[in-house]
């Protein structure tokens, strides 16, 4: 079988790369010339682990390729898949359809006059978006023989090749038989591992989406709010996150407290629904809830902080540990330490940081920050430790050696990589999440 996909941003190029090592002919599509030519080099212009290995396997396998033409992805292919970026429209909080609709005009125009396509929306979009598609193509094409699918990802930077290899489901949205069967032929190598296939209706599968990653969003700001009260009250966020969690209705992942979700979905995602969902009559006031609650607790982080240094950071020098919106990745979209950084600067501090991956997209960000070449030099000195983002080298530093080069042993640690014991026997003045301190 032979696929094209059209766009190379993140779930382009990871699904493009997992249907060549599924054995299906690749060709990917993007209009970014410079990327196009990086990537014919088996360079990588993303930070996902094992992708590159991915990349290299099949290109010289032959199943796998880049192009800018896109007519000529397109041509001979069973399937076309969308995965363009849809950005967050400026001003409303509506997803930008311009790409998916610009996409799905030049699809039409390069179909092959005499064979039949399922044209696939694989990026993120709102509901009615699948049936828009197939009108654009109609109309550039009234003759052109093709279905619509919805094929949602639900990938996760940083194990984005291992969520599509290995998926809970897969979703496949469409009213035609036929687009059903093309689809199947490309997922085969999931029906022998026995992954369930959720077969539905365009619409059903574009909420799906959604839906997913929104209640992923609610229940992560759920135990934000419960953390918060366990502070109060004197518990433990973490057994109560593994007291109800133990529950087969509730779950035991998406449970960990932390500064708030980020990244380049859950903050896209649910405003976007909000929007949808207002827009149909139907209001989702407990995601409206949601999204307002997690963008107050990134910013209330800074004044844990100012509140561990004695109420004032003034003129004081913070370390801060971190800067992506999660570990494992180089995405700064929407990061906690967006709003973390700039409001401690903002009341006084200088902020001095490391980041394993982070720092050169973080720059351009944030660039009244001192970026320094390991942790230890960003706590140098410093008056404050925060641990923004939990990457695997910040659960195992030297305590020692961050005693003696900091000014004052105190830390906030916003992921709870730390228990409060470890930190008290380390001499530390600690504070942590939802935990008695
Ligand atoms: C998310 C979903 O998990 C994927 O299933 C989905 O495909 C993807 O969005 C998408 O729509 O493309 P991702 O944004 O890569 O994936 O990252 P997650 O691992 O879900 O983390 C999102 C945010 O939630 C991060 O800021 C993370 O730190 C935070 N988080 C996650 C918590 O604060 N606590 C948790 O228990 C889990």
């Amino acid at each position: 079988m032979r696929i094209a996909m059209i766009g190379t941003g993140y779930v382009g190029l990871v699904s493009g790369a997992c249907f060549s090592e599924f054995g299906v002919d690749t060709v990917c599509v993007d209009k970014d010339q410079s990327k196009i030519e990086r990537l014919k080099r088996g360079e990588i212009p993303i930070y996902e682990p094992g992708l590159d290995d991915l990349v290299a396997k099949n290109a010289k396998a032959g199943r796998l390729s880049f192009t800018t033409d896109l007519a000529e992805g397109v041509r001979g292919a069973d399937a076309v898949f969308i995965a363009v970026g849809t950005p967050s429209r400026r001003g409303d909080g509506h997803a930008d359809l311009s790409y998916v609709y610009a996409a799905a005009e030049e699809i039409a125009r390069a179909l092959d006059p005499d064979s039949y396509t399922v044209i696939v929306t694989k990026s993120t979009v709102p509901v009615g978006t699948g049936r828009e598609v197939a009108r654009i193509v109609r109309r550039t094409r009234p003759e052109a023989d093709f279905d619509v699918c919805s094929n949602p990802e639900f990938l996760r930077e940083g194990s984005a090749i291992g969520d599509f290899l290995r998926p809970d489901r897969v979703v496949i949205g469409t009213d035609s038989d036929r687009a059903r069967a093309v689809m199947r032929g490309l997922y085969r190598p999931l029906y022998l591992i026995e992954t369930p296939i959720v077969m539905t209706s365009l619409e059903t599968a574009e909420l799906i989406k959604y839906a997913a990653n929104t209640f992923l969003a609610t229940k992560i700001t759920f135990i934000n709010e419960i953390a918060d009260l366990c502070e109060r009250v004197g518990a433990d966020v973490h057994d109560v996150a593994k007291g109800i969690g133990l529950d087969g209705r509730i779950g035991k992942k998406f449970l960990h407290p932390g500064p708030g979700y980020g990244g380049s979905c859950f903050p896209k995602d649910t405003l976007a629904l909000v929007r949808t969902a207002a827009d149909a009559g139907s209001p989702l006031r407990i995601v409206e809830t949601v999204v307002d609650v997690n963008d107050r607790r990134k910013k209330a982080m800074a004044d844990r902080v100012v509140a561990a240094c004695g109420g004032s950071v003034e003129g004081r020098r913070i370390g801060v540990l971190g800067v992506t919106f999660k570990p494992n990745t180089d995405d700064m979209r929407d990061a906690p330490s967006l709003d973390i950084i700039p409001a401690l600067q903002a009341a006084g501090a200088a902020v001095h940081a490391f980041d394993p991956a982070g720092m050169h997209e973080a720059a351009r960000m944030l660039p009244d920050v001192t970026w320094c070449p390991d942790a230890y030099a960003a706590l140098d000195g410093a008056d404050c430790a925060v641990i923004i983002t939990e990457w695997n080298e910040f659960r195992a530093l030297d305590l020692r050696r961050v005693r003696e080069v900091m000014k004052a042993p105190v830390m906030v640690d916003l992921r709870n990589v730390y228990t409060a014991e470890d930190m008290e026997m380390a001499g530390f003045d600690y504070h942590s999440i939802g935990r008695p301190s």
